[in-house]
């Protein structure tokens, strides 16, 4: 079964050929470039992006693929949580095809999406499973009963850790996305602030503002506008801010596996992409079978979209109804 996956959720216009839900034929990404000055994602000229740049996207990824649209036998769309006007444009692309083609379409889950992408290598992914998706508007834990039936266990109150990323790399007058530049600043600096994980009553919780408030004051003092008297050194605020981010979700992850006696991880979402982050799950869980996305599927991409399609088509072979309507949250 060959799947076209599309993918428009946010900022980047991406577009996936997938067989049988696993072999990756081909997976082009367009990263708008447009927000890097506005220090985050431009909602309206998000959308005006993706009209432009989709068309060409299918066709480089079908080019890729080395097939024709009437080999497709699937159509994949991120329908849900994305920017509205996003959404729009990849689905309505997508009904297009549908209807044009005359091939079944099925709405994909983007935050489900990215746990599916660290499955993909695998050919026994083990379950039952704990999910953890970091991703830049997401950060949530969810029971995975299986590839694609989960049951939420908790998420972030406030930022999710790949937005306090970007926050705290604005502060520091990163440019965005700010991860991977706060992950390249970090090498550089050592753990001198003492910034700690924050803590929620629930358990399965996740707060970050308070850490990133902790950068402003570091950096703006306590009324967040005056200097403070000694110049705070950017590469060690970075190291210590990641440590702290990273630290949280070693505690998350510790505590959620030894409640529910499950040592099974898939992590998904921007976030997952940081060396540091796997390297120090793997340092401190040498025991667990923790899973990482493979590279180039921890960003959003359309193989994901096609991938977790695929499945739930091949579970429930029904084609969505052309009135479907993506749902921003
Ligand atoms: O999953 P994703 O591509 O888009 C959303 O669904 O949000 O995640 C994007 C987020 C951004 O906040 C970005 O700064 C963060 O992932 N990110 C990283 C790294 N690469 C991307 N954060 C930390 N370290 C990285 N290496
Ligand atoms: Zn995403």
């Amino acid at each position: 079964m060959i799947t076209l996956g599309l993918e428009t959720t946010c900022d980047e216009t991406a577009c996936g050929v997938v067989k049988d839900g696993k072999e990756i034929l081909s997976n082009v990404i367009a990263s708008q470039s447009i927000h890097r000055e506005f220090g985050g994602v431009f909602p309206e000229m998000a959308s005006r992006e993706h009209v432009n740049l989709l068309i060409p996207v299918i066709e480089e990824s079908l080019q890729q693929a080395k097939i024709s649209l009437n080999e497709v036998d699937l159509i994949a769309v991120a329908s849900h949580p994305g920017l509205m006007g996003s959404l729009l444009v990849g689905t309505t692309a997508a009904k297009a095809l549908s209807y044009g083609l005359n091939k079944p379409i099925i709405s994909v889950n983007h935050i489900q999406a990215h746990l599916y992408a660290a499955t993909m290598e695998l050919k026994n992914p083990p379950f039952p499973a704990i999910g953890l998706i970091l991703s830049g508007g997401h950060t949530s834990l969810v029971y995975m009963k299986n590839p694609f039936e989960y049951e939420h266990l908790g998420s972030t109150l406030d930022d999710a850790i790949g937005e306090a990323f970007d926050k705290v790399a604005r502060l520091l007058d990163l440019p965005y996305p700010g991860g991977p530049e706060i992950e390249k600043l970090a090498k550089k600096g050592s753990y001198t602030y003492p910034f700690r994980p924050c803590s929620t009553k629930d358990p399965y919780a996740f707060s970050f503002s308070g850490l990133k408030t902790k950068v402003l004051y570091t950096l703006k003092g306590q009324d967040s506008q005056s200097t403070p008297k000694k110049t705070p050194n950017k590469a060690d605020i970075a190291h210590s801010f990641q440590k702290a981010a990273i630290d949280t979700i070693l505690q998350k992850i510790q505590y959620v596996c030894k409640k529910l006696q499950i040592y099974n991880v898939y992590l998904g979402g921007g976030v997952s992409n940081n060396q540091k982050l796997r390297q120090s799950l793997e340092k401190e869980f040498p025991d667990y079978n923790i899973f990482f996305p493979p590279k180039g599927l921890s960003l959003d991409n359309g193989a994901m979209i096609a991938g977790l399609g695929t499945v739930l088509f091949q579970n429930n072979p029904h084609s969505e109804n052309l009135s479907f309507v993506p749902t921003p949250s």
